[in-house]
C-alpha cells in the first residue's frame, strides 16, 4: 500500500514538473522579442515591464549617436530631433544589431512618440530586417498624444509583408499586469 502512495506521488511530481516546464516554455515556443528604443527612460521602464511580464527577450534599439537634451528640444526647429522629425527620408544610424530576429514571430515595438509619429530611428530599424511573416506591435509612451495608430500605419508601409498592429499608448505607471493582459492577443 505504501509502494503504491510512493509510485503515485511519483507519477504527481513527474506530472508536476512537466506542467511547469510547459507554462515557462510558452514565451520561447512563441517566439516573442519586446524591441524599444527610448531617449529619456519612459518607454525603457514600460518595455522592460511588458518584457518581464510576458517572459520576453528585450533589446533597445541604441543609437550611434546618443541624443542629448539639445537634440531632443522640440521648441527648436533646428535642433537634431526637429531636423530628422522633418525630414521623411531621415534615417538615423543604429548602433547595434539584432542577429537573430528571424527566430521571432512577433515583435513588440517600443518608443516615444516624437511629432505625432515614431521616431526616425524606428524607421531605420524597421528598414534593417526582413519582417515578412512576423506580426509587429508597436507600442509607446508620449507626453499626450494618444494613440500609435500614425506611427503604426507608418511602420505597416514600410514593413509591407508585416501584418503591423494598431498597437497602444500607454501612460509610464502602466503596470506589468495591465501590459500582459493587453499583449495576451499576440502571444
Ligand atoms: C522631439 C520630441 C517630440 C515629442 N513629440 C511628442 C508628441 O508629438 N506628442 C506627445 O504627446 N509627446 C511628445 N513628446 C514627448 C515624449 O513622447 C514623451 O516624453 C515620451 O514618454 C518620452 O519617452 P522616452 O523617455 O522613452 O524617450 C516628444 C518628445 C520629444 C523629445
Amino acid at each position: 500500500m505504501k509502494k503504491l502512495l510512493y509510485i503515485l506521488l511519483a507519477v504527481v511530481a513527474v506530472f508536476a514538473i512537466i506542467y511547469a516546464f510547459s507554462g515557462k516554455s510558452n514565451a520561447a515556443n512563441n517566439k516573442v522579442l519586446v524591441a524599444y528604443f527610448s531617449a529619456t527612460g519612459n518607454t525603457a521602464a514600460v518595455a522592460d515591464r511588458l518584457a518581464n511580464a510576458i517572459g520576453a527577450d528585450l533589446v533597445a534599439i541604441q543609437p550611434e549617436v546618443a541624443y542629448t537634451a539639445e537634440d531632443l528640444d522640440w521648441r527648436n526647429d533646428k535642433s537634431r530631433s526637429s531636423v530628422e522629425m522633418g525630414d521623411r527620408a531621415s534615417r538615423p544610424a543604429i548602433a547595434n544589431k539584432i542577429d537573430n530576429i528571424e527566430q521571432y514571430d512577433v515583435i513588440f515595438l517600443g518608443f516615444p512618440i516624437w511629432w505625432g509619429r515614431e521616431p526616425s530611428i524606428i524607421d531605420t530599424f524597421i528598414e534593417s530586417y526582413d519582417f515578412a511573416g512576423k506580426t509587429i506591435v508597436p507600442f509607446a509612451t508620449s507626453g499626450s498624444t494618444p494613440t500609435t495608430d500614425e506611427a503604426a500605419s507608418n511602420i505597416q508601409s514600410l514593413a509591407s509583408d508585416a501584418s503591423v498592429s494598431t498597437g497602444k499608448r500607454f501612460e509610464n505607471s502602466v503596470s506589468g499586469d495591465e501590459l500582459k493582459a493587453w499583449a495576451g492577443e499576440w502571444l
